[in-house]
């Protein structure tokens, strides 16, 4: 049916609360039915504030907005307020609700909440005001009895429909654990992977600090960089962001101890090779992975290897240890040398081609300075040559 001259339609606005950490498909899913089903015009996100009382919240709230922004970027009607993000206290609905119907007086506006808010829902802070200000959409929940719950809710004096999708199986609890344990998790769209996995969330925070507490802060702000640029190339490459932000994290972890100590690690390592041993730059990389395995529990391979060979690199090297190594060599905080910005562009591309730029390049110093070059890292140059044609 056509709208009559003159008649005016007002806009209808999803506000779909909730902590979001971290928002994911789901999330996504229930935004587009809210949209496609519930007949909105806009939805836009409110993720919670960061209470004390809040519970399994592991994202500080500036980041939840963050990854929503992300994820939201190419919808035009989906929008983010930051709104109970930012007030730094549990922020009650009818507190957010009057705010948005002040900001959209003439909106139709309804709050977008799961099946199991309903038999609280008459209970919440100023619900009667709150009932005024705006009507409901839920999302239907398995097993539970939703014309129970509908009844009271609507007995209670709330305007409420349903929106006619199944329970989303994603849950951000499963997501969080997956990330806890460096796995890359199902279901986590890769902008909001990808930013997790730059800035190290849902780890234990610990495990970063005592990185820190291993080296210089200098070497610290470089190892945040070469996770940042890891994690870029990895997505790039579509190499696991989990993976990568381990290695970059680790890589130099042994760089700071003294000589003595890498080569007690190396012994303990069962690291034997007198070249590696001749010099901290070229112990460093493998005496990091011993430590990271003897005190970080580092049990992949791939990852080990990547913090073993970030340096000089190896025949046969994983697109992982690449990624390390590109990384290590081209993350921003990298004073400019000679060549610097062709690796970066290369990178972008092949990682083989951007490693063998990097050892052209070491190489060329090196000689030039009238010493000898690393026999591992020729080994790496001829190798890929011949692998990927360079
Ligand atoms: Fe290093
Ligand atoms: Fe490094």
């Amino acid at each position: 049916m056509g709208k009559s001259p003159g008649e005016v339609v007002s806009i209808r606005t999803g506000i779909y609360g909730g902590a979001f950490d971290p928002p994911h498909e789901g999330h996504l899913l229930v935004a587009r039915t809210a949209l496609v089903s519930g007949r909105l015009d806009r939805v836009i996100f409110l993720p919670c504030a960061d209470t004390p009382n809040f519970g399994k919240v592991f994202a500080a709230a500036h980041d939840r907005v963050r990854m929503l922004e992300l994820l939201t970027a190419d919808e035009p009607r989906f929008s983010v307020s930051s709104l109970e993000a930012e007030a730094g206290r549990p922020v009650p609905t009818a507190e957010s609700m009057a705010f948005f119907r002040r900001e959209y007086p003439e909106d139709q506006l309804f709050f977008i909440l799961g099946a199991d808010k309903l038999e609280k829902l008459p209970r919440w802070t100023d619900a009667r005001k709150l009932f005024s200000l705006c009507g409901f959409m839920a999302l239907p929940r398995d097993g539970a009895d939703m014309q129970k719950l509908t009844d009271g809710v609507r007995r209670a004096g709330a305007d409420i429909t349903f929106l006619p999708m199944r329970e989303a199986s994603v849950s951000s609890s499963r997501i969080q654990e997956a990330l806890a344990a460096f796995r890359d998790p199902e279901h986590l769209p890769g902008p909001a992977a990808a930013y997790i996995a730059a800035e190290g969330l849902y780890h234990d925070h610990a495990m970063e600090e005592r990185v820190q507490a291993l080296m210089t802060e200098k070497r610290f702000r470089h190892t945040l960089g070469v996770r940042t640029q890891g994690v870029m190339l990895a997505q790039r490459h579509g190499l696991s962001l989990q993976k990568a932000a381990l290695a970059a994290l680790l890589h130099d972890s042994a760089k700071c101890l003294p000589f003595d100590e890498m080569k007690k690690l190396a012994h303990a390592g069962g690291i034997t090779d007198e070249n590696l041993l001749s010099s901290p730059e070229m112990l460093h990389g493998p005496a990091g992975a011993v430590l990271a395995k003897r005190d970080f529990g580092v049990t992949d391979p791939d990852v080990l290897n990547a913090i073993a060979y970030h340096t000089m690199g190896r025949a046969c090297m994983s697109p992982l240890e690449m990624c390390i190594f590109v990384a290590d060599a081209t993350e921003p905080g990298r004073r400019d040398y000679p060549g610097l910005e062709t690796i970066r562009e290369k990178s972008l591309e092949s990682l083989p081609a951007a490693v063998l730029l990097s050892l052209e390049r070491t190489k060329e110093y090196v000689l030039s300075q009238n010493k000898p070059f690393n026999p591992l890292s020729e080994k790496t140059i001829v190798w890929l040559r011949a692998s990927y044609n360079l």
